[in-house]
């Protein structure tokens, strides 16, 4: 199973680009995590919904990239109690043309890490919600990484063992839908 992961921070010192490194350490055999790294090269969006023409080249390459991949897994900061921009942008590429876009029906889970207490569990309800609409098929689980900065072992896997299971959970819980549902054509 090919999972496409996305952080949907830019910062080179991202915690959700650790959390999406302690699943890739955490993945199980079989489960092949790749990250698109190219979010900082989408444009904002000057689309049309229906029919988006020529579209800038790092939108198709995201668009290959869902394409290629059985599922997706996303990890959001939260950003004034939403998701960011950047990662809201680049979900607005892909959800055109609507509604035949390259999201729907594809298994999608999401989670978070912030420096704070809650782990961007409002980021992660909005971006299931965000995911929903465009068509996705989203895993109603979340995964709050709270103080992350403090939360990720020198070996890059969660330190607290109830979080790792959890994240377990969420692979799994992913991997099943990829089994149950089949690729849309
Ligand atoms: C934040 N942060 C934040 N945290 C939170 O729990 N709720 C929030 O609403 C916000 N709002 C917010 C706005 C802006 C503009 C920034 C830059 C930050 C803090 C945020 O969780 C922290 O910076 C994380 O480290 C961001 O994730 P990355 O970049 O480390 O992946």
């Amino acid at each position: 199973m090919r999972v496409l992961t996305i952080s949907g921070s830019l910062r080179p010192d991202s915690l959700n680009t650790l959390l999406l490194r302690a699943a890739e350490e955490q993945a199980p055999a079989g489960v092949q995590l790749v990250r698109f790294t190219e979010l900082a090269a989408i444009p904002p969006f000057h689309g049309e919904r229906s029919d988006p023409g020529e579209r800038p080249a790092p939108v198709r390459e995201l668009s290959e990239q869902i394409e290629a991949a059985d599922a997706l897994l996303i990890a959001t900061p939260e950003y004034n109690g939403s998701i960011p921009g950047v990662l809201k942008n680049a979900l607005d590429w892909v959800s055109t043309p609507f509604p035949d876009n390259v999201l729907r029906g594809k298994p999608v889970a999401v989670i978070g890490a912030s420096s704070g207490l809650f782990g961007a569990v409002w980021a992660q309800a909005e971006l299931r919600k965000v995911l929903s609409a465009i068509g996705a098929r989203v895993v109603d689980r979340e995964l709050p990484v709270g103080l992350a900065a403090e939360a990720f072992t020198a070996e890059g896997r969660l330190a607290d063992h109830d979080l790792e299971l959890v994240l377990g959970d969420v692979l799994a819980e992913l991997q099943r839908e990829v089994e149950t549902v089949p690729a849309v054509a």
